[in-house]
């Protein structure tokens, strides 16, 4: 049997350890390489195909910041975390994405642009309109989704903090990042960092519900 890269009982410890901080220690920023490591497991995310219809914005101006707080309801994370993320998702796919992610598999892989027209063909044909079951923003803010999630389980593997956020206005982000005009809309939030040692949040015990509630085993 294939040895674990890592137990999953170290993982669990990590996802047990971390919580959604509430207020983070403005002091405290995170090294050059704990960031390296986050930014490779967004970097690392499965999507739909492959596509990667997202980008990450890291945004760590101390006034940009200021700007964006009012529009995430006056959040405390948005200031005081060492490094704020915007989750931005494509507002639209077009067969040219298509064609830049072959020319980006060919290039990694060393395959003929030519070798890969039924796996194109099949991705034209789910982004044609009606073909998926959500629209085209929701599936690629879907997949935004599963980066956080990642972000969220290295992030604790290495003793970092953070906090996942959807309360804030994505119009009023879109807007002072000007995401609309480059064809993005902003999902969702990640304030990372390490947490003020007076956070109430930390120490309270976990809430979810039993296994018997959430998983049905047929
Ligand atoms: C997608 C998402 C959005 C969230 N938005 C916020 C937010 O805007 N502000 C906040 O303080 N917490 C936010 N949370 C934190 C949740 O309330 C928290 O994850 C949940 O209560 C479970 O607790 P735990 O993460 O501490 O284990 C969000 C969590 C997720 C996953």
């Amino acid at each position: 049997m294939d040895q674990p890269l890592l137990s999953a009982d170290a993982i669990l410890a990590a996802l047990h350890w971390r919580y959604a901080t509430k207020k983070f220690d403005p002091a405290r920023k995170l090294s050059d390489d704990q960031w390296r490591k986050l930014e490779a497991a967004l970097l690392l995310s499965a999507s739909s195909y492959g596509l990667q219809p997202y980008k990450f914005i890291v945004i760590t101006d101390p006034a940009l910041r200021e700007q964006l707080q009012p529009a995430a309801y006056g959040q405390g994370q948005i200031t005081d975390a060492s490094h704020l993320i915007v989750f931005a998702a494509r507002l639209n796919l077009t067969d040219d994405d298509v064609e830049h992610y072959m020319a980006r598999i060919s290039e990694v892989r060393g395959v003929e642009r030519a070798h890969l027209e039924v796996f194109a063909s099949r991705i034209k044909g789910s982004l044609v309109p009606g073909a998926l079951p959500v629209s085209v923003p929701e599936w690629c803010a879907r997949q935004a989704y599963l980066a956080l999630g990642n972000l969220l389980t290295v992030a604790a593997l290495e003793s970092i903090d953070v906090c996942p956020m959807e309360g804030f206005d994505n119009g009023k982000f879109d807007e002072i990042l000007g995401l609309g005009a480059q064809g993005y809309r902003a999902v969702v939030l990640a304030t990372v960092g390490h947490r003020a040692e007076d956070d109430g949040a930390a120490n309270l015990p976990k809430v979810r519900f039993p296994d018997s509630e959430l998983i049905e085993r047929r």
